[in-house]
């Protein structure tokens, strides 16, 4: 038997409405419902980090939170650091000059946490940016390029 809600989330600034199942992960709204689909699924149980989006500034697994826990809640996607693709922001052209990409799967969850980590401390260490990493899994890159996007950006 289902139990539906109605919940309204601001999403990348904009107010937002779903009717959702009271067991339908944050994710699965975000995708599915609101077609934002730059967030990906990887795990589903909290492992990869693929899944990272902020809610009221603070990285979350989408797939850990129920919609309706975020319900009257600020959320940010990856869609939100680039509204305009042609124009990727500071830290994705970054990870792009310096091969922080490569299937791009994980991609999304570290930028969002990464843009979290960076607002608390706009230049981090190395030690620091692998910490902040430590939250994901990434099956390409091996995180060096990531971390050198990172002290790119902090001008280290
Ligand atoms: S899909 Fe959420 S942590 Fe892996
Ligand atoms: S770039 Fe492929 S999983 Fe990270």
């Amino acid at each position: 038997m289902s139990d539906t809600r109605a919940i309204t989330l601001t999403v990348n600034g904009e107010p937002r409405q779903a009717m959702v199942d009271v067991r339908t992960t944050l994710v699965d709204v975000l995708r599915d419902q609101l077609r934002l689909t730059g967030t990906h699924v990887g795990c589903e149980h909290g492992v990869c980090g693929a899944c990272t989006v902020l809610v009221d500034g603070e990285p979350v697994r989408g797939c850990l939170m129920l919609a309706v826990q975020a319900d009257g809640r600020g959320v940010e996607t990856v869609e939100s650091l680039a509204p305009d693709p042609a124009h990727l922001n500071p830290l994705q052209a970054e990870f792009v000059r310096h091969h922080g990409v490569q299937c791009g799967f994980c991609t999304a969850g570290i930028l969002m946490s990464l843009t979290a980590a960076l607002r608390d401390n706009p230049r981090p260490t190395e030690g620091e940016i692998r910490e902040t990493l430590a939250g994901h899994l990434c099956r390409c890159t091996g995180y060096q390029g990531m971390v050198d996007a990172v002290l790119a950006l902090a001008g280290r």
